[in-house]
């Protein structure tokens, strides 16, 4: 089964996409977690990534299409995959249908994660991840059993990310109605749409997402 979920900033789709990796043995292909690894790693794509990221922009169609499609041919996309921040763009979304013709492989669905956009300010400025194995948390919506100590790996140490700040919240926000919420009508059109309530609590979008996996 190959899926989409699409939503904005903070809606959920990481959450979402790492419990259905566990759930249904799908893999996650997060295009943020390929950029930031690339920016870390001084690559130049990361080069290229790593300042319009911070502006909350979007990287190039060019170099996303390159990342996903590589990424795809890995023996074990073929048990089935789940996009998470990709398509972003119509292009992009052109491009991976393009794609996927190619190599003979269909998508079964599209899930949006519908949630308000005040809503999502307060997820993202407060999320952080351990240092060490990459959990996430949430101050306040899932904080760490213990304060300070990751509740996977008992690590100490614990990240933000560059692009979490308020400001460029509002940038990443913008990008989202501008380029992304254009491909809702464009799967909606293709039969492939599926909604979920991304404001509800987190086993509750789980579930939501489980019922329409099942009908696929
Ligand atoms: P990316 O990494 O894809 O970030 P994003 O789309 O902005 O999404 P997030 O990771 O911020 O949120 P999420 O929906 O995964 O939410 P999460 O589950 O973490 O992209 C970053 C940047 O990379 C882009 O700005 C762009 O520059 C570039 N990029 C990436 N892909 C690109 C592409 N295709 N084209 C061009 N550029 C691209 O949840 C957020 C927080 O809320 C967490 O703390 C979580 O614990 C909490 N939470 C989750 N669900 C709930 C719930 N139901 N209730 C309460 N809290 C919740």
């Amino acid at each position: 089964m190959n899926l989409i979920l699409l939503g904005p900033p903070g809606a959920g789709k990481g959450t979402q996409a790492q419990l259905l990796q566990d759930r249904r043995g799908l893999v996650q292909l997060s295009t943020g977690d390929m950029l930031r690894a690339a920016v870390k790693a001084g690559t130049p794509v990361g080069r290229a990534a790593d300042a319009v990221m911070k502006r909350g922009e979007l990287v190039s169609d060019e170099i996303v299409v390159g990342i996903i499609s590589e990424r795809i041919d890995q023996p074990d996309c073929a048990r089935g995959f789940i996009l998470d921040g990709f398509p972003r763009t119509l292009a992009q979304a052109e491009a991976l249908d393009r794609m996927l013709a190619e190599k003979k492989m269909k998508l079964d669905a599209v899930i949006e994660m519908k949630v308000d956009d005040a809503a999502l300010v307060e997820r993202i400025t407060g999320r952080f991840t351990c240092g060490t194995c990459g959990a996430g948390y949430h101050d306040r919506f899932k904080p760490t059993k213990q304060p300070g100590i990751c509740d996977n790996c008992g690590g100490r140490e614990f990240v933000r990310r560059a692009d979490d700040k308020a400001e460029t919240v509002k940038s990443r926000l913008a990008a989202y109605h501008g380029q992304t919420a254009p491909l809702l009508p464009y799967y909606q059109a293709r039969g492939r749409l599926r909604q979920v309530d991304g404001m509800a609590d987190m086993a509750e979008v789980t579930r939501q997402i489980e019922a329409v996996l099942d009908t696929v």
